[in-house]
């Protein structure tokens, strides 16, 4: 078949704000969706093992955690949602007319992302709010909601790959133009996804040490065993996404894994700085695990971790730059900034997250209300 490329024309409308600014608020407000979306999934898988391992070995440290976790997964559902409106905005601002297309290429398998939201968010509802008449059942209920949001990941990497790639949209099409197609054959789907999807398990395990380290003023060997078993979901899936990162990395074409050794110094100063914050953060979680004093090594682990995945964002900008640069020029976007309407934009937005960080405060920063007796 013929090789021809045909991506639709930019929208004539012109963009509000300039490029670099649009592109710094989405890589922003990407990276507040992640964070998010890493408690919702990470935390419900977490709960689902937790919840597992509760029952098996009767551990009442295990139903108090997962009770935990329970009340945290409805409102972080929320955030993931509505921090992801934010970047869907920028995304069709700037890439507009490569992201609508593949949209419409996996239309279904995209649209349904509604219903499968729907039932997982339903299931977290009915996991937080019947945690104690569940019983038996709450494994279930959670690891079924967790799975669904994770299959909605799927999707949206599925899609996200799928608009880098535009030289293969023509085949897409005339193979099934019932927007029913799926991309699962491109070799990098799979490891991007579970990259994504592991790191979830890891920050959410930060979130499990926070907890334990809440506890510990209240029920110190509950605190303990919490800090300990937060630290083992943060080692555990970080270590096993260094494999994953090496093949999501390889499946790359040759062009593009050049990229991050030397041939863009951008993403190879960003790559380096995430590797070796990723292994500073890994060295002082292991020296907590084992440590008497855990506080300053935790804290400086998670400063981290942070930069490892602000990294991981730049990097995967960078990647989606070259993907799509022989198909944009950005010379030829006319920008007519609207000034006054980023501005409110930007005093909405930061005056949202400081709500957020009260809310949670308000909501996760009190004394538990189970009694440390219970706990034996
Ligand atoms: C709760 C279920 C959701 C999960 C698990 C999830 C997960 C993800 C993941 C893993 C990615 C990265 C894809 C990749 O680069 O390979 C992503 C990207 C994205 N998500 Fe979500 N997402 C969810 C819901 C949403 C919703 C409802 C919205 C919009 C309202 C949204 C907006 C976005 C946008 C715009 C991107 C791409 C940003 C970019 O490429 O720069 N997400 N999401």
């Amino acid at each position: 078949m013929e090789t021809q490329v045909i991506i639709p024309d930019i929208d004539p409308i012109s963009v509000p704000a300039p490029i670099w600014l649009l592109k710094i608020l989405l890589l922003l407000t990407f990276t507040l969706h992640i964070l998010a979306m890493n408690v919702a999934v990470g935390g419900g898988l977490i709960a689902a093992v937790t919840e597992f391992l509760g029952k098996k070995n009767n551990s009442q440290n295990h139903f108090e955690l997962s009770r935990s976790i329970s009340k945290m997964l409805p409102p972080f559902t929320a955030f993931t949602i509505t921090l992801g409106v934010a970047p869907l905005l920028f995304l069709q601002v700037l890439y507009g007319n490569f992201f609508y297309t593949s949209t419409i290429l996996i239309a279904w398998p995209w649209l349904s992302i509604i219903v499968i939201f729907i039932l997982a968010y339903y299931g977290y509802y009915l996991y937080s709010f019947r945690w104690e008449k569940l019983e038996g059942k709450r494994f279930v209920v959670v690891l079924i909601s967790a799975l669904l949001l994770a299959v909605i990941g799927l999707i949206y990497t599925q899609n996200i790959v799928l608009m880098l790639t535009p030289e293969k949209w023509k085949e897409i099409y005339f193979n099934n133009p019932h927007g029913t197609s799926l991309n699962l054959s491109d070799p990098t789907v799979i490891p991007r996804y579970l990259h994504f999807m592991v790191a979830a398990l890891a920050v959410a395990g930060l979130v499990v040490i926070m907890w334990g380290i809440k506890k510990i003023k209240i029920n110190e060997s509950l605190g303990k065993w919490g800090i300990r078993y937060g630290i083992l979901w943060f080692i555990v899936p970080t270590l096993l996404n260094i494999i994953i990162g090496l093949w999501f990395l390889i499946s790359l074409p040759k062009n593009f894994i050049m990229l991050f050794m030397g041939e863009n110094i951008y993403a190879t100063v960003y790559f380096m700085i995430a590797l070796l914050a990723m292994f500073v953060s890994l060295i002082l979680m292991f020296v907590a695990l084992n440590s008497a004093k855990p506080l300053a090594k935790i804290i400086i682990g998670k400063v981290f971790l942070l930069l490892t995945i602000v990294m991981m964002v730049l990097m995967r900008h960078e990647l989606r730059e070259a993907y799509l640069q022989p198909y944009l020029n950005w010379d030829k976007v006319q920008v007519e900034p609207q000034w006054g309407v980023i501005t409110i934009f930007i005093i909405l937005l930061l005056a949202g997250i400081v709500t957020v960080i009260w809310m949670l405060k308000k909501s996760f920063g009190q004394k538990s209300n189970v009694d440390p007796v219970e706990l034996s």
